[in-house]
């Protein structure tokens, strides 16, 4: 019998390939499989664990991360598709030593039961609150409907939204009223 000489088809997908990621604003070079999902390389390479591994089908939200402004599910993307864009996890919210507004509200009102669910309903807030600073009950209860949260928080994690909002807006008006104070005194 003839040998077979044909090459063995390789499936680079799965091959450990150099990548450079930008990751809450620095840029980290990790080696893995293209097809590695984002949520592994973030929790097993790079240390981050703010993203949670849940259900690791798209569907409970534990994981999210957001990708460019955009709160998108980790544990379902290819990390071949988060090259170039720029990543914020949980870790990288917090600036200058103070957490973000929305993570303050959350400790604020206490909305937390066992905190597994938690790390995605603060990337979805972060990136809902981003979108519609001032939402309705019904577009944060839409905004968050496919976050899961087994223990019930639901209530503690509606008055926690309510309350980023309005820490987001204050801060905001007091950013502008700071601004227009100093121009002001520029002119004068
Ligand atoms: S772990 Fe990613 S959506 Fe559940
Ligand atoms: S606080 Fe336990 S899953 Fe939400």
């Amino acid at each position: 019998m003839q040998e077979d000489r044909r090459p063995v088809a390789t499936d680079t997908r799965l091959t450990p390939v150099r990548h450079g990621l930008h990751v809450n604003g620095r840029t980290v070079t990790v080696e893995v499989a293209p097809g590695t999902r984002l949520l592994y390389v973030l929790r097993n390479d790079l240390a981050l664990n703010g993203p949670k591994y849940g259900c690791g089908l798209g569907q409970c939200g534990s994981c999210t991360v957001l990708v460019d402004g955009r709160a998108l599910r980790s544990c379902a993307i290819p990390v071949r598709a988060a090259l170039g864009r720029r990543i914020v996890t949980l870790e990288g919210l917090a600036e200058g030593g103070r957490l973000h507004p929305v993570q303050e509200a959350f400790v604020a009102e206490n909305a937390a039961q066992c905190g597994y669910c938690l790390n995605g309903m603060i990337m979805t807030t972060v990136a809902l609150l981003a979108a519609n600073p001032d939402p309705s009950e019904a577009e944060i209860r839409a905004g968050l409907q496919a976050n899961l949260c087994r223990c019930g928080t639901h209530i503690e994690i509606l008055r926690a939204v309510r309350g980023a909002a309005a820490r987001l807006r204050a801060g905001r008006a007091d950013r502008e009223k700071a601004g227009s104070d100093e121009a002001g005194s520029s002119q004068a």
